[in-house]
């Protein structure tokens, strides 16, 4: 692997020439609050046919962006899902009412029902841009866990942001063919992605403390690969 300072930088379109993703690939974000994980995740889930994003928060401009410009239809339950006809594949937005705070009990209890069925049909790819939510107030880290280890040959594929990888299990991201990471300084933040696909502790904690704002580092832990790049701002 060459060191990080050698890493290409490469516009977005570039790195979408270069960034191959095969269905039951993980991908992790990882990068603090206002980094740029969910502006350049939304631009990778057009690769994918059969999307789910799972959304959390009683308000959500990315949802919101994702069901308004991206087509994606909003349901609350996945029983709303429309049925799937030919091969065009499907995507959409679950997303429960949550208005107070007993919603929460739904959400968990409409997220997991779909999370189960998405399993046993296999080939979905899952956007969770919230994973700490998700793992910790929603308690589905079992479920998910599931999904990092056993969904790459069922084609399931789960793209997944937080800000604080030590909060979250190392499912997350240490089983991931493609990790993005961006500037981070925080020293328990360093210390849990260090060594992380295959890059020494010293190369990372290098790499992510002096990456340029809204610059993600990529690696790819199959091949080594790594690119600098931006998305755009979406
Ligand atoms: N590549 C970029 N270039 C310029 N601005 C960007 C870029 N990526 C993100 N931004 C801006 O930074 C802000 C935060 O971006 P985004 O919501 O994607 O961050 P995030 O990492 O998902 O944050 P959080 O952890 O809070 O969800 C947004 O206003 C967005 O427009
Ligand atoms: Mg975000």
């Amino acid at each position: 692997m060459p060191p990080v300072d050698l890493t290409p930088q490469v516009d977005w379109e570039e790195f979408l020439r270069r960034f191959r993703w095969a269905q039951g690939e993980h991908i992790s974000f990882i990068g603090p609050t206002g980094s740029g994980k969910t502006t350049l995740a939304r631009q990778l889930l057009h690769r994918r046919a059969y999307v789910a994003a799972l959304a959390t928060k009683p308000r959500d401009k990315t949802m919101d962006g994702l069901i308004r410009n991206e087509r994606f239809k909003r349901i609350r339950s996945w029983e709303e899902r429309p049925p799937i006809i030919g091969r065009n594949g499907q995507r959409v937005v679950l997303w429960p009412e949550f208005r107070r705070p007993e919603d929460q009990l739904n959400q968990q209890y409409q997220l997991s029902i779909a999370l189960r069925e998405m399993f046993v049909a296999g080939g979905w790819c899952v956007f969770a841009d919230e994973l700490f939510y998700l793992c910790h107030t929603l308690k589905l880290t079992k479920l998910l866990e599931t999904y990092w280890t056993q969904g790459r040959s069922l084609g399931l594929s789960l793209v997944g942001g937080t800000q604080r990888p030590a909060h979250v299990p190392l499912f997350a991201y240490d089983q991931a063919t493609h990790l993005f990471f961006w500037r981070d300084n925080d020293e328990t933040n360093l210390r849990r992605v260090s060594g992380l696909g295959g890059m020494s502790a010293k190369e990372i904690r290098a790499a992510v403390t002096r990456l340029p704002e809204h610059h993600a580092l990529y690696v790819n832990t199959r091949d080594g690969e790594m690119m600098i790049t931006r998305a755009p701002r979406g």
